[in-house]
């Protein structure tokens, strides 16, 4: 999911002042098929055997998980493909993906027809049930209350996190963007590492594995496994 372009930087006074709306890409019926698109073509190259980091990564830490999960809940699913990257990694078990944009749960439940899927915002996730894991990837850093949305992803996970996608700012403090994305702008925050790793502390997470996917050049995208202290 990586059609962006044209960031702004923001401070952080600005970014608490535009994330209190959430945005409205992902909410856009045009955002779908462009997104689907992109990740149909990915998907395709994935079946051939192809190695793509950002999804062996995930695959690579979720098969860390002993006993293999049950159960996952994956926060910000958007249409639902990691679904299939985790069945052509090996997994087995009951997913369901969970989203706050109708539409794009829509386009999940058509393109995914044996998973789960529900829409549901990740700072309130409700009576979701409990699950052997969660994963949530490049979700945390468009909400503005991203500490609430771990505390709930921890509340649910009997067992392990992943933190997949997560933008690390070079140079160690968080900085926030607003940016173009599917013709819609959307925010969004790059990490400092220190504040990052405090939000997964203060939610009762302990990094067990940090795996880099690859330099964005603002940032490193990042995926953590962490487990419940
Ligand atoms: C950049 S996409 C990432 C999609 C996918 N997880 C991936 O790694 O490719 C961000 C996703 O998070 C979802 N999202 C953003 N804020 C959310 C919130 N507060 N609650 C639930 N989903 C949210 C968006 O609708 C979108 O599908």
């Amino acid at each position: 999911m990586g059609v962006s372009e044209g960031h702004r930087e923001l401070t952080a006074e600005e970014f608490a002042e535009l994330g209190k709306v959430h945005c409205d890409i992902w909410r856009n019926p045009g955002v779908v098929s462009q997104q689907r698109a992109l990740v149909d073509g990915e998907l395709a190259r994935l079946r051939t055997g192809e190695s793509l980091p950002v999804f062996n990564v995930l695959q690579g830490l979720v098969a860390k998980i002993k006993p293999a999960p049950e159960s996952i809940l994956e926060v910000g699913a958007a249409s639902g493909y990691y679904h299939e990257v985790l069945r052509l990694g090996g997994w087995r078990g009951r997913y369901l993906g969970l989203d706050y944009s109708e539409v794009l749960i829509e386009c999940a439940r058509r393109h995914h027809p044996d998973a789960e899927f529900a829409v549901a915002d990740a700072t309130a996730l409700g009576d979701v049930g409990m699950f052997d894991s969660v994963i949530s990837g490049a979700c945390v850093m468009h909400i503005l209350r991203w500490r609430t949305a771990l505390s709930e992803m921890v509340r649910v996970s009997r067992g392990p996190v992943i933190l997949h996608r997560t933008p690390i700012a070079h140079g160690g403090h968080t900085r926030y963007w607003v940016k173009q994305a599917y013709g819609a702008s959307c925010v969004e925050q790059h990490f400092g590492e220190a504040e990052f790793l405090d939000g997964l502390r203060t939610s009762g997470l302990l990094v067990v594995e940090a795996r880099d996917i690859g330099d964005a050049g603002m940032f490193m995208m990042r995926s953590y496994l962490c487990q419940k202290e």
